[in-house]
């Protein structure tokens, strides 16, 4: 079986994967990081999204030995010494979820959009995160969050 090594959250692995194994299996069921949820078979939900050498990818959507080399981030990994990444503080001062499921994808994803975008409209922001579904929120909290988010990633990110 292929060797790979990766960089998961801060922390170095190496292991040995099956071809066919998706990278949200490698996280999941092999690393233990099961705050990347996922939602669906079909790379329709983003709930899986991690950030992948920096730029958001859906875990189930990529191969575990693509990943090989590569640093990724997992939304286990957005706080530093307790503190929370600013995207998250936003996501829970702006009452941006319910049953939280796409929580961890909408953030990872937001921090992506932020990446290429420091200051995103409305219109922007849902056309950024369009590949994130949420079931319960109706999305104006979302984007609400996403551009306070914006705002104070650009003052204090950690
Ligand atoms: S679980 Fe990856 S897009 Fe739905
Ligand atoms: S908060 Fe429930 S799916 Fe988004």
């Amino acid at each position: 079986m292929p060797r790979i090594t990766v960089t998961v959250d801060g922390v170095g692995y190496e292991e040995e994967v099956e071809p066919r194994l998706l990278l949200v299996h490698l996280l999941r069921d092999t690393l233990g990081k099961t705050g990347t949820p996922i939602g669906c078979d079909t790379t329709n939900c983003g709930a899986c999204t991690v950030l992948m050498d920096g730029k958001s990818v859906k875990s189930c959507s990529v191969l575990a030995v693509q990943a090989d080399g590569s640093e990724i981030t997992t939304v286990e990994g957005l706080s530093a010494n307790g503190v929370w990444h600013p995207m998250q503080r936003a996501f829970h001062e702006e009452h941006a979820l319910q049953c939280g499921f796409c929580t961890p994808g909408m953030i990872i994803a937001a921090i992506d959009l932020v990446r290429t975008d420091p200051d995103p409209d409305d219109a922007t922001i849902r056309e950024g995160l369009e590949g994130n579904l949420c079931r319960c929120t109706g999305y104006c909290n979302i984007v609400r969050a996403v551009r306070r988010g914006a705002q104070e990633m650009g003052v204090n990110t950690p």
